[in-house]
């Protein structure tokens, strides 16, 4: 299975996901790079702002084309119940390319179901699986049961 991580993260939890994902599927992983949220409390606060209002930042053109894969994993964290804003840019930009996707999300602790809901009113596509971490789990390493889970989904969904 030719298997595509497109991921954002702001603070890190979701490029630990997303490489933990790359690793499992032995996968190609590519960050969606986005400078407008970088600044520690300003950047919070437009998070914040561009999710809730649904906007679409820029994002730096993307390197690889999810057409050249089976499956395109798309992962970032969960913001105010939306994807983070640089995730819908990315979806926007080039799902329509896409065979088959997958969400993968970081969250603190509630809102994950409906942020997936939302990407997939975005992405016009249903997603084969969704996986929803929180940080504690991936502190801990408890995240890696329901990541085998999701990696098996996504494996017989290609064979
Ligand atoms: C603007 C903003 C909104 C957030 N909204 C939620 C939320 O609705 N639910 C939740 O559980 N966590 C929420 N979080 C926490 C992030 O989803 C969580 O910290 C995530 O793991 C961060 O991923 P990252 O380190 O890859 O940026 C929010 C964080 C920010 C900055």
């Amino acid at each position: 299975m030719k298997c595509l991580v497109l991921y954002y993260s702001r603070t890190g939890h979701a490029r630990h996901l997303a490489n933990d994902l790359g690793e499992s599927l032995g996968a190609d992983v590519e960050e969606i790079r986005c400078d407008r949220y970088h600044a520690r409390f300003v950047g919070a606060f437009r998070a914040l702002h561009d999710a809730v209002r649904g906007r679409s930042p820029a994002i730096a053109p993307l390197r690889r084309n999810p057409a050249d894969y089976d499956i395109l994993i798309v992962a970032g964290p969960v913001w105010a119940s939306r994807p983070a804003a640089p995730v819908r840019a990315a979806l926007e930009a080039c799902v329509s390319n896409a065979r088959r996707i997958a969400f993968a999300l970081t969250l603190i602790g509630s809102g994950g179901e409906t942020a997936v809901r939302r990407m997939a009113r975005i992405a016009r596509m249903h997603p084969v699986a969704a996986l929803i971490v929180t940080q504690a789990e991936l502190a801990s390493g408890r995240h890696r049961r329901t990541l085998s889970t999701f990696c098996t989904t996504l494996q017989k969904t290609v064979s």
